[in-house]
């Protein structure tokens, strides 16, 4: 992007001709779709509302963290409690592209029903061309449904608005940091949440699992950068797998689930690398995991896949 400032004036401008009545945006806290918000919201003042939704998914203190880096942002927003919602969507489900189509429906059902209530027609979302790219929208064969575009329904009563629909994350951080969004060190994380960080059910206990163990290894990696023993990796996230494995405390053998730790290096996340993280980090990360969990995680594995042949997350 040769000037944010142009795109800025451009994209304001669009958003004003093509918004007539209210809007309301679609904001996961990321740097795409908060630059989407913030640039909404000078288009169209009072008329836009931001919508943040707490799919009780979510990571450890991510709606108070959100929330923060939004007040930062000078963005107006509005907190949806929808776990509920989202966990009776997926109970049953294992398959992972059907945990992401039953998110996506619930996502689009929600902003129809928040629409409604303020009187809005249009759906602004933060997507850029990458996420379109990799839906099979272009050239490329459909690799992942993600949230923000699949599992749009055809019957959709909004109009869909994407501002960043052309540009490249580079050209977003750009934009970003000259809508003085603050830079924020958060590692990229999946729209459908720790739905596909629980492999197999998706269940109140187990998402409360993979919560903790993924808090656990976040921890100890930003501890670990705090220290200068690492530089900071690209994710580093924790898979709760369906696995019952069994282990020991004191005298008795308790089973329990596993736990995979993964930590990739990368630059775009069209491809990555497994760190070589220091061996006394993972034995830290397991030693935590297996104590604070003890009687639901009974053995914590370490992810050596680069990918390709794997992907970044496990679904
Ligand atoms: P994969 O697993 O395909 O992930 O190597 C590449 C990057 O995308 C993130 N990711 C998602 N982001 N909705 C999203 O918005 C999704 O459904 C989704 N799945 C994966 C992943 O964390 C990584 O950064």
């Amino acid at each position: 992007m040769k000037d944010p400032e142009a795109f800025r004036l451009e994209a304001v401008a669009t958003l004003r001709r093509r918004v007539t009545g209210r809007a309301i945006v679609a904001a996961s806290g990321g740097i795409d779709s908060t630059a989407a918000a913030v640039l909404t919201q000078q288009a169209l003042g009072e008329r836009a509302r931001s919508i943040f939704v707490d799919t009780g998914l979510l990571r450890e203190g991510e709606v108070e963290k959100v929330g923060a880096f939004f007040r930062a942002s000078d963005l107006e927003y509005t907190v949806v409690p929808a776990a509920e919602r989202f966990l009776g969507a997926l109970e049953g489900v294992v398959d992972p592209e059907e945990k992401r189509r039953r998110i996506g429906t619930a996502f689009i059902r929600l902003f129809e029903e928040e629409a409604v209530r303020f009187s809005a027609d249009s759906l602004v979302q933060g997507t850029i061309a990458p996420d379109w790219i990799e839906s099979g929208g272009a050239l490329r064969d459909t690799i992942k449904t993600h949230h923000n575009v699949g599992g749009l329904p055809k019957d959709l009563k909004l109009q869909i608005v994407e501002p960043l629909r052309d540009l490249y994350k580079d050209e977003v951080r750009t934009l970003a940091a000259h809508l003085k969004i603050p830079r924020a060190d958060r590692q990229p994380f999946p729209g459908p949440g720790l739905a596909v960080r629980v492999s197999g059910p998706v269940t109140v206990d187990r998402v409360a699992v993979a919560r903790r163990a993924n808090a656990i290894v976040e921890e100890e990696v930003d501890r670990a950068i705090a220290e200068g023993r690492i530089a900071r990796p690209w994710q580093y996230f924790a898979v709760l797998l369906p696995v019952r494995t069994v282990g020991v405390t004191g005298d008795n053998r308790v089973y329990g689930e596993a736990v995979s730790v993964r930590i990739v290096e990368s630059i775009d996340a069209m491809s990555a690398v497994a760190a070589a993280a220091p061996w006394e980090l993972l034995r830290t990360i397991a030693e935590r995991i297996t104590r604070e969990l003890t009687g639901k995680v009974s053995r914590v594995l370490y992810d050596i896949t680069d990918k390709p042949p794997a992907t970044i997350e496990w679904e």
